[in-house]
């Protein structure tokens, strides 16, 4: 159905009239009845409303791709949000949620102002595409760090104490009758250590590792660590008995279990193969290595040498071609992050994250945009927000804009990150309630050189958002 630019305009402002008045979290009623500011909307060529029947006007509508833990789901109001899942149109998202889909440039409608990953990695997105769009990608870092935590402590035991060995066995009994004649006299093969009094080497002291460190504290564990890139709050998380050492040598060197905990980074100064032939030769014979981080951290052939050698062990959530039924080594399927409580602690995280870009302009856990937050705005105000490109002279031809509409900015915050640069400013609204006055200088300010979009977040839900499409304004 091809609607022209005015039945649109027509049809959304007769559906915007019948619409009850909502508020955001950031404005009081009061406010918005002292000021009754509104911004136009259903101006311009968008092409995305094609299923302008379905349009709620007044609410979010948010895109989900995959199905999303409802727990996640259940953080957006529903009288603010129009949830749209994996079978229905969402060709007027404002966000966009999803867990594995590979996301296509062509699902992204104009309307989109964000996109959340329900996990940590984002390589199903086009992010470097996102950003030229002006598109925050956000994701969910130490969702799912528990349930990694809690194999990790499962592996320390699996390597202690031959459980799956002792299972197999008693299977094997069971088949022959044996099991109930034999379950006393062979447990003598396979015996075991216990953990308490250990040492545990954790390298990478992230949400994994640090929450490792501290439950191996609480079972009597001594505790040495490396991170050179150790963040504040993770240095919080850590027990106060952890030894940080200087090298991944100086922390495995005495350690009977060695938990790794960092990213796989390829290419020069990264990652691939850190746990070599060199660092191997540091370990104690029957160290435990715990590799739940990444396969390719580990070189399979020096640690295979290694398990030959001793009576080392390596546990791990991740294939590997040559140590895979080592009679020394426990390789499990990529189990780590697949619990209920991850998949409902990541859809809640991605769901909070949204809420606040949409909602007050705040960016936390985004992989290309610049961490960015304001105080609450202040009473009296309208927030702004602005996307641009990272390039010199945009931000004083923002704040200019505003200065020649007479205009006051109460506060304001820039910050960039690579290629794009985000502004969020709080404007005076005393004695320039009308309409016009936001209006004419949201348009200058979007068509401004180098800007890609921006936002004006009061009123409706989903209303007050702009863009600069090649040189043509959107809203
Ligand atoms: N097995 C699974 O299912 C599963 C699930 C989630 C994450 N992971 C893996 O676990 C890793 C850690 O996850 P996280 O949430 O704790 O990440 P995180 O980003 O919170 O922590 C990683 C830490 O490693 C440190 N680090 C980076 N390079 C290092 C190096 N060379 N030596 C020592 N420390 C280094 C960083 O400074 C950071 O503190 C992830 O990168 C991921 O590959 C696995």
């Amino acid at each position: 159905m091809i609607i022209s630019t005015r039945a649109l305009g027509h049809l959304l402002s007769r559906r915007a009239a019948a619409a009850p008045t909502r508020v955001t979290p950031v404005l009081t009623a009061r406010a918005f009845a002292d000021y009754n500011v509104h911004v136009e909307h259903g101006r311009g060529e968008w092409k995305t409303y094609g299923d302008i029947d379905q349009y709620k006007p007044g609410m979010y509508q948010i895109k989900c791709f995959n199905k999303i833990s409802p727990i996640g789901l259940a953080q957006f109001p529903s009288d603010q949000y129009d949830i749209r899942t994996d079978a229905q149109e969402g060709n007027n998202a404002h966000a966009i949620l999803l867990r594995s889909h590979k996301l296509q440039e062509e699902d992204v409608p104009r309307t989109v102002r964000a996109i959340a990953r329900c996990g940590a990695g984002t390589n199903n997105i086009p992010v470097a595409r996102m950003t030229e769009l002006g598109i925050p990608v956000f994701n969910t870092p130490g969702a799912n760090a528990n349930a990694v935590k809690e194999l990790v402590l499962c592996g320390m035991l699996l390597g202690s104490r031959r459980v799956i060995d002792g299972i197999n066995h008693m299977k094997d009994l069971g088949q022959q009758g044996l099991a109930r004649e034999r379950v006393e006299k062979d447990k003598a093969m396979f015996g075991g250590q216990e953990l308490k009094g250990k040492t545990l080497a954790v390298i990478g002291l992230g949400h994994i590792g640090s929450q490792t460190a501290r439950d191996a504290r609480a079972l009597g564990m001594t505790l040495k660590g490396y991170d050179p890139g150790l963040s504040v709050q993770s240095a919080l998380r850590l027990p106060r008995a952890l030894e940080l050492m200087d090298s991944i040598t100086a922390a495995v060197s005495d350690a009977d279990y060695i938990s790794l905990n960092i990213p796989y980074i390829k290419g020069e100064g990264g990652t691939h193969g850190v746990i070599g032939a060199d660092v191997i030769s540091h370990f104690k014979p029957n160290a435990v290595l715990l590799n739940f981080a990444r396969g390719e951290l580990v070189d399979s052939e020096a640690m295979k040498e290694f398990l030959d050698a001793g009576d080392g062990r390596y546990v791990t959530d991740f294939p590997d071609d040559l140590v895979w039924d080592h009679k020394n080594a426990v390789v499990l399927p990529h189990l780590g992050a697949s619990t209920e409580e991850a998949e409902d602690a990541a859809a809640a995280m991605a769901a909070d994250t949204i809420r606040d870009y949409l909602e007050s302009g705040t960016i936390s856990n985004s992989v290309n945009f610049p961490s960015t937050s304001l105080p609450d705005r202040p009473e009296h105000t309208v927030r702004f927000t602005v996307v641009n490109k990272n390039v010199p002279g945009v931000l004083a031809h923002i704040t200019e804009t505003f200065g020649d509409a007479d205009l006051n900015i109460i506060q304001q915050v820039n910050h960039s990150r690579g290629e794009i640069a985000y502004n969020v400013l709080d404007i005076a609204t005393m004695g320039h309630e009308e309409v016009l006055s936001f209006k004419n200088v949201q348009e200058k300010i979007t068509m401004l050189e180098g800007v890609l979009s921006s936002r004006v977040m009061y009123g409706a839900p989903g209303t007050g958002y702009a863009k600069n499409l090649d040189g043509e304004y959107f809203v």
